[in-house]
């Protein structure tokens, strides 16, 4: 299905969802796609407590696009690993999609990754004896999508990321920024009910950065809901709201201002870029 109009807040967010109770199906809000409750991290680093992740409340509502920001330290990818299920949480709970996730053990979070979560790591991790078609193809067909869908979303992906021409590659012959293009594809193949991302424009320079940000702002108009972590205010002008951590902690949580915001529903500009 293709919405015409752009739309900030997400179809997904007014369509609504059917819920089974003691009483039979009834409509219901939507459930935000992730809610955290006081959701705390302590690593132990040689008998050490390392508290990463200090009591934060989290909620993202379908089709929001939020940047996390802070500094070096501050928890924000351990933040994002917990809300994937890739590092377990000491204490709190996180929801998603209305489902308590926190207390799911590995193969269900595997499960519910593979259905539910797109995830681009600081590190890659694509499959290394895999092309890069492969790769991309791979989790939309797991997810039960017909390969020629499968193949269509992935022509199209690596058409805007600009590695059409890589499609063959194994990623082992792939530079690193081209190998981090290549995570987000994958992430995206699937059209997830959220997509994380730690850095995805960590490695790239100003014209694939460009690129990748004109992608996240065209699944973002399409309703796609994204918790982005960066360091670069150009890619956090893009979300709708930036959540500031800072030694574990919430301490900003605002709406991009308007007078920051581009005009809906111009694709080809998604931010100026400097420097
Ligand atoms: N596996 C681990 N074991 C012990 N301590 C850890 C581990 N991972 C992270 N930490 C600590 O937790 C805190 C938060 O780390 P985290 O990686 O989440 O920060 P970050 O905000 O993502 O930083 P950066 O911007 O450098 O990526 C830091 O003090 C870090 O040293
Ligand atoms: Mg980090």
């Amino acid at each position: 299905m293709s919405r015409s109009e752009p739309d900030r807040a997400g179809g997904a967010a007014r369509k609504g969802r059917v819920v089974r109770g003691a009483g039979g199906e009834r409509e219901a809000a939507p459930d935000p796609v992730v809610s955290t409750v006081n959701l705390v991290k302590i690593y132990q680093n040689g008998g050490v407590p390392v508290p990463a992740v200090r009591g934060v409340d989290l909620r993202v509502e379908p089709g929001e696009f939020v940047a996390i920001m802070g500094p070096s330290g501050s928890g924000k990818s351990t933040l994002v690993h917990m809300l994937g299920g890739l590092d377990v949480r000491t204490s709190g709970e996180i929801w998603l999609d209305g489902r308590r996730a926190d207390t799911l053990g590995e193969s269900a979070w595997a499960l519910l990754r593979r259905q539910k979560i797109g995830f681009v790591f600081q590190f890659f991790n694509l499959v290394a004896n895999m092309t890069v078609a492969d790769n991309v193809e791979l989790p939309a067909l797991l997810a039960g999508a017909s390969p020629r869908v499968a193949r269509e979303r992935r022509e199209h992906l690596l058409g805007a990321l600009g590695l059409t021409d890589r499609a063959g590659a194994a990623p082992a012959q792939l530079a690193g920024g081209e190998q981090q293009r290549v995570a987000l594809a994958r992430a995206l193949a699937n059209r997830p009910s959220l997509l994380l991302a730690d850095e995805p424009t960590g490695n790239l320079d100003s014209r694939n950065t460009r690129d990748v940000l004109r992608l996240l702002g065209e699944v973002h108009r399409d309703g796609q809901t994204i918790i982005l972590v960066t360091h670069d205010a150009r890619v956090a002008s893009l979300a709708d709201r930036v959540v500031s951590l800072l030694d574990g902690q919430i301490v900003d949580d605002g709406a991009v201002g308007a007078a920051r915001r581009r005009p809906r529903g111009t694709a080809g500009d998604v931010v100026e870029l400097r420097g």
